[in-house]
């Protein structure tokens, strides 16, 4: 196979794996991808072999579009598959390396890692957490993030991790959405060497609605804290004197492991349910294959534990395979802009994950921040979460990975779970800017409307076609969303991505980015619609349009237009004040980098806003047909605005 694909790939911007990787890599079978199109229950079913099952399957797959089940029948638990199994062999073999921002460490071994989260597994039970509840955890990059996911795993209470930089709004939202009645934050954290009082926003948030009965307060930072009498507990108080053993719970391999919340084409963020069994075997073989983790491979993955890329690639993956993962509390450019590849030289990592808008974002800073180190013990980079331009991935190339180290681009979303295209790279030959093929046994495709595969280099849709053990089992409360959002398009058998891309005459993807009102800022997932409705929540707002601006190194950028309420003047400090309010409505990372007042929208007769034109404005392209608007004259003012905008 990978004759025929090298002897079909065209010569220019094609680099291979070395011989020495592709001889040492976990996955080198050049029949893999063959073997699992032919038959991918199969495949499937030889994977699941790598997790240890209480009881094993009855079937391996119900497909009942859209509808899958994995594993049918089988019983399972993820935190034992995380932690106990590999206490035998490797129990004094680091899990986590966690670095705090201040410089301030601490390493957790597999076997104790599995203690404290039995602990506080014990501790959950004591405060009433049963299977099945919902915790939603609201913790910031630190060890007992990832032992509160696990805690939860043992006794099958699913997770429902909130991002600790969103505002108290939106942990309001996900909480009440979840019905969530159990919730973990921490006295603050460092952020570029600022305190921010974590606990405040989430007293604020759960002021907000009612329902929850226990708050754990992780005492992270001595900083002193107001404690509501009956609802919070600190968690060391929690675990005095707790049992460091807890039988894990006996889950069914469809029980929900966790809820994730993202930002869809509505106000309104959509909780992604993944259940356990199909997720396992999903991200462990991902991270297998795709990494290639090994026994003294030391991982790195910047992503934060609130985003699936934290679950699936800091968390599950690499604790399903034993690997040792770094952990690490703050930001690239503190105390200055060469933390990173300090940490890496520290550790010793051998395996970098991270983000395109951080490659860019070093590139800027320049290549004397990683010269700064000896970056030599690197072997494999990844990137992850936006598309990256073939200038970055070779400067990530060139001066990260020393041009010795294979990049997988991974493409991938918080409804598949895991990877889904990929080079494996012991096999794939490179092209940078191409997240390169499906993963064996995913199969995927750029359709146009009709559902019909489009000729190689055209742009489409990006479709799967078939299931895959971690895929999405519903949106949280709302089935109908489920099915609209992304079984609507095709039929029920044919999943939506909502991305565009196209496929090159070598059968290669190149994703183009979002199709519908999501924006990508800096790799973090946005709605346009949240953000407008955040926008017109305001008094002084009568409307409001939100756009994605490029950005050369976040990607995008939010772009805001609002039209005031009548009366109201503008001014200045009015449009700082409504940048600021969607900052703490819902979190820094909405905030919008440009903001117009504006007389009006372009919108067409029946008064709908031409999105279309106003992405050309936004972005200063070619405007196009404008005679069915309403308002033709506004484009040329608004165009005018946004330039002026700009330049600032
Ligand atoms: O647009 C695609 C982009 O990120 C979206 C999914 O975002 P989220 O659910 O937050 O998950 C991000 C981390 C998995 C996709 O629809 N995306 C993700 N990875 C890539 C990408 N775009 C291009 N290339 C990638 N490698």
């Amino acid at each position: 196979m990978t004759d025929t694909i090298e002897s079909s790939l065209k010569a220019e911007h094609v680099l291979r794996p070395s011989k020495e990787f592709a001889a040492q890599a976990n996955m080198n079978d050049p029949d893999i991808y063959q073997k699992a199109e032919d038959d991918p229950e199969g495949f499937w079913e030889g994977l699941a072999d790598n997790i240890d099952w209480y009881h094993k399957w009855d079937k391996v797959l119900e497909w009942e579009p859209p509808h899958s089940q994995w594993f049918v029948g089988a019983k399972v638990n993820a935190s034992y598959n995380c932690l106990d199994r590999h206490i035998r062999k490797n129990g004094d073999k680091v899990a986590i390396h966690w670095e705090g921002e201040m410089g301030n460490s601490e390493s957790y071994t597999y076997k104790q890692l599995l203690e404290s989260t039995c602990q506080f597994a014990n501790g959950l039970k004591e405060i009433g957490v049963k299977k099945g509840d919902v915790v939603t955890i609201y913790l910031p990059m630190i060890p007992e993030a990832v032992i509160a996911m696990l805690a939860c795993a043992r006794i099958g209470a699913p997770h429902n991790v909130v991002f600790a930089g969103f505002s108290s709004d939106a942990l309001a939202q996900r909480v009440g959405d979840a019905k969530s009645r159990y919730v973990i934050t921490c006295d603050g954290y460092y952020h570029r060497g600022k305190l921010l009082d974590q606990k405040e926003k989430a007293d604020k948030g759960l002021d907000k609605i009612e329902g929850v009965e226990k708050l754990v307060v992780v005492d992270h930072v001595a900083n002193i804290v107001p404690m509501k009498d009956d609802r919070d507990i600190w968690w060391h108080d929690l675990i005095r004197g707790a049992d460091t053993e807890c039988e894990p719970e006996v889950m069914d391999s469809e029980d929900i492991l966790f809820l994730m919340y993202t930002s869809g084409t509505t106000g309104k963020p959509k909780g992604v349910v993944h259940s356990t069994g199909g997720y396992l075997v999903g991200t462990y073989v991902t991270s297998n294959w795709i990494f290639d983790l090994k026994e003294n491979d030391i991982y790195w993955c910047t992503a934060d534990v609130g985003w699936i890329t934290g679950h699936s690639y800091i968390v599950y993956g690499p604790l399903l395979n034993g690997a040792t993962v770094v952990l690490y509390e703050g930001a690239p450019n503190y105390p200055d802009k060469d933390r990173f590849w300090d940490i890496i030289e520290m550790y010793g990592v051998t395996i970098f994950y991270t983000a395109p808008t951080a490659v860019r974002m070093f590139m800027k800073w320049g290549a004397k921040y990683p010269q700064m180190h000896d970056l030599s013990s690197l072997r494999l980079l990844g990137s992850v979460g936006e598309p990256i331009n073939p200038k970055a991935w070779s400067w990530y190339y060139e001066q990260i990975g020393g041009s010795r180290c294979p990049i997988v681009d991974t493409w991938w979303q918080t409804e598949t779970g895991m990877v889904m295209i990929t080079s494996l790279p012991g096999l794939t030959p490179m092209k940078p800017g191409s997240a390169t093929r499906p993963f064996p046994g995913i199969q995927a495709s750029v359709l146009d409307k009709q559902g019909n595969r489009v000729p190689p280099g055209r742009g489409g849709y990006l479709a799967i076609e078939n299931p895959w053990p971690s895929m999405i089992r519903t949106v949280y409360g709302d089935e109908q969303r489920f099915l609209d959002t992304y079984w609507s398009e095709w039929g029920t058998d044919i999943y939506l991505a909502g991305d565009g891309a196209r496929v090159d005459e070598d059968g290669y993807f190149w994703i183009l980015g979002r199709i519908d009102d999501v924006i990508k800022v800096a790799g973090h997932r946005l709605g346009t619609m949240e953000i407008e409705s955040s926008l017109v929540s305001h008094p002084a707002v009568a409307e409001a349009a939100v756009d994605g601006k490029a950005d050369e190194i976040k990607g995008e950028v939010i772009f805001a237009y609002v039209i005031l309420s009548a009366d109201v003047p503008e001014s200045e400090e009015l449009k700082q004040e409504l940048i600021a309010h969607v900052a703490e409505e819902i979190g820094h990372i909405a905030r919008p980098a440009g903001l117009i007042i504006a007389a009006d929208l372009p919108k067409t007769r029946s008064g709908k806003i031409m999105r279309r034109v106003l992405k050309a404005i936004t972005n200063g392209t070619d405007v196009g047909d404008v005679t069915t608007l309403q308002n033709p004259e506004i484009v040329e003012e608004l165009k005018r605005k946004v330039k002026e905008a700009s330049m600032h």
